[in-house]
């Protein structure tokens, strides 16, 4: 049991509750409500991928939320047609035993059931003070709890960009009778990740795909843009910021169809549409929700292909809460649109 009800006694309340009060300026617009309900079955034929954004505080203090999410994922994954779960990194806060101990006691409840796709965000990584960043770049302990040999087994898994290590890899399934991938890119790629996944994006250039990396999109809707001067936590220090990974890989594929990120802790929660070169629709999503009580109260994503082959459901729930969270930004639906070129 979780020691402090506190923040769930209060929020109890707070069904149907529309609020506009202690959010970050940009969200201060934005009307949200809760309903004590679980998601909507889903209509036959639909297949869903689950979302989870930042774990850290509950990786870190609350690993009750963490169970809470993966127990709920493995437990509905049938009736729902869980074909994947994705997580958008920062899976711990400090990078140390305990926390990824926790992880993988969570993941766990996935496995053989549901297969699942990680990124290491920026606290996935060490915390060097000298700057040596390739050091840095090797620090990530993903792989000692999360066995390269054993996900490069599993009949989704594609390849890795570095054998037998988990900062970038890909991940391959079907879904509507469509090849999908699942393309999971380091915290603030570089260069040659770049160069690696354009490779593999135009080798499978016929799988409709979901680009995964920790830090891509900023506050207000918009991209992480070093140009703009300073940004929070901005992943260029570490390589490219979400404009350039538009620039030099996302935005040259027909075959990308969405792109989702996490990271931002406060204002954490963003989408957008842009057209690629070759007229194809990336939809851009961003949430994490770690600055809400006990680091997110276990709130996730859903995303229900619906059985038209286009459609995309989003919605937002914590099956701690057991509640929705419908805003404009976490409950609604968007449709694909692939490109003419290849
Ligand atoms: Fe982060």
């Amino acid at each position: 049991m979780i020691k402090n009800s506190k923040p769930v006694l209060f929020l109890s309340f707070a069904v149907c509750f529309i609020a506009t009060l202690a959010l970050p300026a940009e969200e201060t617009t934005l009307k949200r409500k809760w309903v004590s309900t679980p998601p909507p079955k889903i209509e036959k034929g639909t297949a869903t991928i689950a979302v989870l954004p930042d774990t850290e505080y509950y990786a870190w203090k609350y690993p009750e939320l963490f169970y809470a999410q993966t127990g709920w994922i493995a437990e509905e994954a049938l009736r729902r047609n869980i074909v994947y779960t994705v997580h958008l990194g920062d899976i711990t806060q400090h990078n140390n035993h305990e926390q990824w101990t926790v992880a993988r006691k969570s993941f766990a409840m996935l496995d053989g059931k549901v297969p699942y796709a990680l990124v290491p965000g920026n606290d996935d990584y060490d915390n060097l003070e000298n700057d040596d960043w390739e050091k840095l770049r090797q620090s990530s302990n993903i792989h000692r709890y999360f066995n390269p040999k054993v996900i490069s087994k599993w009949k989704t898994f594609g390849g890795f960009y570095q054998k037998d290590r988990l900062e970038n890899t890909y991940h391959l399934f079907r879904m509507h009778d469509r090849d999908w991938m699942i393309l999971c890119l380091e915290m603030g790629p570089r260069d040659k990740i770049i160069h690696w996944a354009n490779k593999i994006l135009k080798e499978k250039k016929n799988h409709r795909t979901i680009v995964v990396t920790h830090a891509y999109l900023f506050r207000n809707n918009k991209r992480y843009d070093h140009r703009n001067g300073k940004e929070r936590a901005s992943p260029h220090p570490w390589g490219n910021d979400g404009e350039e990974l538009w620039q030099k890989l996302i935005k040259k594929h027909a075959n990308i169809m969405i792109v989702m990120s996490g990271h931002v802790a406060t204002g954490g929660i963003g989408y957008r549409k842009d057209l690629g070169d070759h007229g194809n629709v990336v939809h851009q999503m961003m949430c994490d929700y770690q600055k809400k009580k006990m680091g997110g109260l276990a709130y996730m994503r859903l995303l229900e292909f619906l059985p038209d082959g286009k459609t995309v459901q989003v919605r937002t729930y914590s099956p701690y809460r057991k509640k929705l969270q419908i805003s404009h930004l976490e409950d609604f639906k968007f449709v694909l649109k692939e490109g003419k070129g290849k």
